[in-house]
């Protein structure tokens, strides 16, 4: 017997979620909007939209500065939100949250805070060939400067990381491995758990880029097992300018600064200056307070939510949708890994991905096509882009019917 609230066992009622978000109500085109680029970006309940208003309204100040109410207020919102991500992903410490500007901020940070001081010429990093830009150049630049070298584990063509090619790449000179929980072009949920056991016996850290997994799965890194956790706070309906880095506690205290300033120190001082502990030693500068206000509400949000239900309902859109897109002629599905979360990328027989996206969006129809920054996987497939659809628990399957029932006339038009 399940011992979960009684709401959270109710089916999901995705009218009702509807209308906690307002931009979904307008038009595109002259037709309703029906978004369907939520990896690129989700939209906002209205609960974010207001606690991002009523910071402002109410409370605006600067964190950590003043003693002032507002700055008190401000500082006690803006670290509630801190306590939220903890618990959200079952971090053993409220400590071990960095906030940073997104997943690439959080990356770029384990590159230079904890990599940098440990890589010599001959070391090797490893990562996927499904990663996004964010989790291969911050490692090329890094190996490029300390004469290092990048590995690529290889995918199969079904778009599934080869478990055991990963693996046999984690050698002695590996510092560190990373790789993408869910991917943005694929929508293939990765084996984190395992491939952190076999990181972990051989000694090396796993990073993991939890942009995508973060707004569709319930994450645990104790359960993970991984070493940084990196998120984004945008695609998991807070606002933009907004993300962390969760990383083990005794890997953080090792990690010198990475941006210098304000708020990240102990003292300063012209014959040297000592640094604040983790997490402050890492968050110079005045933060995106608004918005981790925000990221406070959109985490209670999907809790309100429940990941399991958001995850269930989700899976059935997009079994409903791979169903309809597969009876489209010439159309050609890129990730059809066995664990997969609702990303559809795919391309029709003489149709370019750009072309049919503009005329996707002529019918009210928002997707993204391109390169997905994963120009790698791109090459991979032999093609220059692909069209993608990101679903999330707020569409429909009216929706997905008036998007097949689109490409049906849009692959006419083009034909
Ligand atoms: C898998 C993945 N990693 C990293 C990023 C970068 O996230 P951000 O631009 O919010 O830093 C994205 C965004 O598209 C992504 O999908």
């Amino acid at each position: 017997m399940s011992a979960r609230p009684k709401d959270l066992q109710a089916p999901f009622d995705v009218a009702r979620v509807r209308a906690d978000f307002p931009l979904l109500t307008r038009t595109v085109h002259g037709k309703p909007l029906v978004y369907l680029d939520n990896a690129n970006t989700s939209q906002k309940p209205r609960a974010v939209i207001e606690a991002v208003d009523d910071f402002y309204r109410r409370f605006n100040a600067n964190v950590a500065r003043a003693v002032h109410t507002l700055g008190d207020e401000a500082t006690t919102a803006y670290e509630a939100t801190r306590d939220k991500l903890a618990r959200f992903i079952n971090a053993p410490s409220r400590d071990e949250i960095v906030f940073t500007s997104g997943t690439t901020q959080a990356i770029n940070l384990v590159a230079y805070s904890y990599l940098l001081p440990r890589i010599e010429p001959g070391d090797e990093i490893v990562v996927t060939t499904m990663e996004h830009h964010a989790n291969i150049v911050p490692w090329q630049i890094l190996s490029d400067r300390a004469g290092a070298k990048l590995k690529v584990a290889p995918i199969t063509e079904k778009g599934e990381l080869i478990v055991e090619k990963f693996i046999e790449l984690l050698t002695p000179r590996v510092k560190l491995a990373g790789v993408v929980h869910v991917s943005n072009v694929l929508g293939t949920i990765n084996p984190v758990a395992e491939l952190a056991r076999a990181a972990r016996k051989r000694g090396i850290p796993l990073l993991v880029d939890g942009s995508q997994a973060m707004p569709h799965l319930p994450v645990d890194v104790r359960a993970l097992g991984c070493d940084f956790y990196a998120l984004t706070g945008h695609k998991m309906y807070g606002p933009t300018g907004t993300g962390a880095l969760w990383a083990r506690k005794e890997l953080l205290r090792d990690m010198p600064p990475f941006f210098g300033g304000g708020e990240m120190i102990r003292e300063v001082r012209f014959d040297g200056t000592t640094y604040a502990d983790p997490p402050h030693r890492f968050e110079a500068g005045t933060p995106n307070i608004a918005g981790f206000v925000g990221l406070g509400a959109a985490i209670d949000y999907i809790g309100s939510l429940g990941r399991e239900r958001i995850a269930a309902w989700e899976h059935e859109l997009l079994e409903y949708a791979t169903a309809a897109l597969k009876t489209v002629p010439g159309l050609r599905i890129f990730g059809e890994a066995e664990h997969k979360a609702a990303v559809i990328s795919f391309l029709i027989d003489g149709a370019h991905a750009h072309d049919l996206a503009t005329l996707l969006d002529h019918e009210g129809i928002a997707v993204r096509s391109g390169h997905h920054c994963a120009h790698p996987l791109m090459q991979f497939y032999g093609v220059p882009a692909t069209v993608r659809a990101s679903l999330a628990f707020y569409n429909t399957r009216e929706e997905i019917d008036r998007f097949v029932e689109a490409i049906g006339r849009v692959r006419k038009l083009l034909g």
